[in-house]
């Protein structure tokens, strides 16, 4: 039953999908996933490669069918709405297909003009993007001989061209070397400053951490956990407050306060005069302080260490990102020309984390 209250709440929502189903075969390479991104905000879909995001997506941008469940984008259902959809939408990760024998502003003028904007439209739209992502000097040169992170800006750039409200971003930075991906974070958050809902698809638990409002971590076509990157670190349960003391003669004694209010076991280091208290919950680091004070000892430095998303990771799932997941070879699927492409480039980073 949709109420109308559903239906204005739906408006307000650039995405709204619940118990999406695909199935290849007899895989289901996604299985029940809901999912709600709200105006304005950039929403992480964190998971390793074969998890089900691209596909996801795919059925998100009307590209794929939807096997179960429902989708809609900023109200429009993406079954019985497609043209509304694709209208509301801009998709990176489709401009492969144009030619590569082109140059890069005949390319965005080719697709400005596929689009439906007017030639003028195209000209002054085209230029306009080449000069926003710094591809002025190589608008002239064949796409053939761009760089990776030079032809994922002009995909993003292709993407933007209709100004939609709402940008699905597929793993916009795998391949990518530091400096490039760095350039694209910036441009990510221009996008939502400018008023830009992002959709954004990575592997790269940095990536949620640096630019997602919101993150849902999928792993084997499931969703497994939702939430602000702080909520999914605290939800693993593993904060640390990190103690060093002026005198380690009193460390036993906050050993001891950690037994009596928390129940846990404090790890010591005498050599440097610290402690390791572990917390369920960030704010117990108060009360050890708190305590400690009353018994006047002497601290002096305090640290509450939250665990970083890898640690989320591998608590939540078992596995970490780099696991392989079960399905063929080839696993992205046919909607990622863009990573095959960056396949031989440096994909070493991938699980490099920021902590
Ligand atoms: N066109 C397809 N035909 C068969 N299996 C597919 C197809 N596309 C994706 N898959 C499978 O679905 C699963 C999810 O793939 P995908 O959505 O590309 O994951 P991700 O984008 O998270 O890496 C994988 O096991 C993949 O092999
Ligand atoms: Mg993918």
């Amino acid at each position: 039953m949709t109420t109308r209250h559903d239906r204005e709440n739906q408006r307000e929502l650039a995405v709204a999908a619940t118990g999406l189903v695909k199935r290849f075969g007899d895989h289901r390479a996604v299985d029940g996933i809901d999912l709600e991104v709200r105006r304005g905000e950039v929403f992480g879909v964190l998971g390793p490669n074969g998890a089900g995001k691209t596909t996801m997506m795919r059925m998100l941008a009307t590209l794929l069918h939807i096997d179960e469940g429902r989708a809609s984008i900023f109200g429009h259902d993406v079954r019985a709405e497609p043209h509304a959809v694709r209208r509301l939408l801009g998709v990176t990760g489709q401009y492969a297909s144009v030619d590569e024998n082109l140059t890069a502003t005949e390319n965005l003028w080719l697709f400005a003009r596929l689009q439906g904007l007017s030639r003028t439209e195209s000209r002054a739209r085209s230029a306009e993007l080449l000069e926003q992502f710094d591809l002025t000097e190589a608008a002239k040169k064949p796409i053939a001989a761009f760089s990776g992170g030079m032809r994922r800006r002009l995909d993003l750039a292709a993407s933007l061209l209709t100004r939609p409200p709402l940008i699905f971003l597929d793993e916009p930075t795998t391949g990518l070397d530091p400096r490039t991906r760095g350039q694209m974070w910036d441009t990510i958050r221009d996008l939502v400053r400018s008023g830009c809902t992002v959709l954004l698809t990575t592997q790269y638990l940095d990536e949620a951490d640096q630019l997602a409002d919101r993150i849902a971590v999928i792993d084997r076509g499931r969703k497994v956990a939702e939430g602000t990157a702080d909520e999914l670190k605290s939800s693993v349960g593993q904060s640390t407050l990190q103690l060093q003391l002026a005198d380690s003669a009193l460390l036993p004694l906050v050993a001891e306060q950690a037994r009596r209010l928390l129940g846990e076991e404090a790890v010591l280091t005498p050599e440097s005069r610290r402690v390791n208290v572990p917390l369920t919950r960030t704010d117990q680091a108060v009360e050890v302080l708190l305590a400690l004070r009353e018994r006047d000892v002497t601290i002096e430095s305090v640290t509450v260490q939250k665990p970083s998303l890898d640690e989320v990771f591998l608590a939540l799932t078992g596995h970490d990102t780099q696991d392989p997941q079960d399905g063929p070879e080839g696993q992205d699927g046919p909607a990622s020309a863009a990573d095959s492409r960056s396949a031989d480039t440096d994909r070493t980073h991938r699980m490099e984390t920021s902590r």
